[in-house]
């Protein structure tokens, strides 16, 4: 696995370019399983969860091809019975697949994605939403097989705003008969995106965005050009490497209402984000010590995938905060590492107590999962001397180029490529 090298203390300047969101691009890349109609994608980043994204729906038989900016899909037909076992233990949100291979041939077969280092994260929900809808459900020997004949619009009540089932659900209610219902349904933007391509490829969905979606199945859908929302984790973790560092840098292809909770806190916390005259967003970071309390939520809340960044930024905050984790039962696992950097964190249950410390000092450290590796990058940025983030490829699944954009914008990082993994990444690498 690939290592980062980051000799810290360098200011950052000038602007970077945000890609596709990866929360938005997989559901949808899932959701081109629902047409025969040749769909294209513009704006898919670069990332390894794309790419097994993208294998997944090849091992189910469908065209997808590589175009200048973007990906044409063609799920003319669909072989196999449901994707296969090393994608979905591979990459959870291949469980996305279920919903829209469900309402297509009305049967699929899928392991089950079982837990992950940030979690249990049990799929109960998904399959709650599946059974009202009128399918049957099986469990053998790890593997769930979901089927019905005819798919009958219900309503489906939530008991919590999960992004995937609501996603899923979305899918399958698309070619279900008649109406469904979904209550207490994920608001986040990459949900609104996914309905909107639904709706491209000539679904009824409305109330995305809300806590109610309302799902007319169709019989049919066609194809669609689509260009995917930009990501805003990427864009709100660019924002806080300005915090960090005290810089002034561009963001360009953001959507600021996507980030509102997210810049809340940055000014909270003393930064300054407006639109810059030139366009893009502008994000003054050369005031940012306040010390701030989080806690994560659904959307529009503050976001879990943008905790572990914010909580390096408070580690040289002059005072204490808390960051308390609502989403995630264990999703702390960088405070180790910040610490072995010289941060003063204490973990009791779901928060954080960070204590403020002068400096950050460079350490050989791991990352463990996407946003914890991530934070571990900005640290990087601000610490005295060298940082080592080993395991980069739990970076590269939601982050595209990371370290050509950083340095892009000023940043001493370069990417040390492990010699026993060259011969593996030639098989897998995602094209760059
Ligand atoms: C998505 C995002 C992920 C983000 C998360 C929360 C994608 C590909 N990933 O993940 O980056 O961190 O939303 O914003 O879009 N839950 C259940 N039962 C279920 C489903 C979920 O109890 O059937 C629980 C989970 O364990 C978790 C919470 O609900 O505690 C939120 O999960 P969910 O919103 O489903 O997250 P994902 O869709 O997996």
């Amino acid at each position: 696995m690939d290592k980062l090298l980051i000799n810290g203390g360098k200011k950052l300047s000038g602007r970077v370019k945000i890609s596709g969101a990866k929360n938005a691009c997989l559901p949808i890349l899932a959701a081109c399983l629902l047409t025969k109609g040749e769909v294209c994608l513009k704006d898919v980043p670069l990332l390894s969860d794309v790419h097994f994204m993208k294998k997944t729906l090849e091992r189910l038989g469908v065209q997808v091809y590589s175009s200048d900016d973007g990906l044409k899909i063609k799920a003319e037909v669909i072989h196999g019975e449901g994707p296969p076992f090393d994608l979905v233990s591979r990459m959870r949100a291949s469980f996305l697949t279920a919903g829209a291979l469900l309402a297509r041939r009305g049967r699929v077969r899928i392991s089950l994605p079982g837990g992950c280092s940030i979690g249990r994260r049990p799929i109960d929900l998904h399959l709650k939403g599946f059974r009202a809808l009128g399918a049957k459900i099986e469990e053998t020997c790890g593997y769930i097989c979901i089927q019905s004949k005819e798919l009958k619009g219900e309503r489906i009540y939530l008991d919590f705003p999960s992004v995937g089932a609501t996603e899923n659900l979305m899918m399958a209610a698309s070619r279900a008969k008649g109406i469904t219902v979904i209550e207490n349904a994920a608001e986040e933007p990459e949900v609104v995106d996914l309905a909107n391509f639904l709706n491209a490829l000539g679904a009824k969905v409305s109330g995305a965005g809300t806590k109610i979606i309302r799902v007319e199945g169709v019989k049919h859908l066609g194809g669609a050009v689509h260009t995917i929302i930009p990501d805003r984790v990427e864009a709100g973790t660019f924002m806080v490497a300005a915090a960090v560092t005290g810089s002034r840098i561009i963001l360009d292809n953001v959507i600021l209402d996507h980030l509102k909770a997210v810049a809340a806190k940055l000014k909270e916390a003393g930064a300054c984000i407006k639109e810059h005259s030139d366009g893009g967003i502008l994000v003054n970071g050369e005031n940012c010590s306040r010390p701030i309390d989080i806690k994560t939520l659904p959307y529009p809340g503050f976001p879990t995938d943008m905790q572990a960044q914010f909580m390096v930024m408070l580690t040289l905050a002059e005072g204490n905060s808390v960051i308390t984790e609502n989403i995630f039962e264990n999703r702390f696992m960088h405070v180790s590492e910040l610490n072995r950097m010289g941060a003063n964190i204490r973990v009791e249950g779901a928060s954080a107590f960070i204590q403020g410390v002068q400096r950050l000092q460079g350490f050989p450290v791991r990352s463990t999962d996407l946003r914890a590796g991530a934070s571990l990058v900005l640290a990087g940025l601000v610490a005295r001397g060298r940082t080592e983030v080993l395991e980069v490829n739990h970076i590269d699944r939601g982050y595209c180029r990371i370290d050509e954009k950083l340095r892009k914008l000023g940043a001493d990082i370069h990417r040390v490529k492990m010699e026993e993994d060259i011969e593996a990444e030639t098989e897998t690498a995602v094209p760059r």
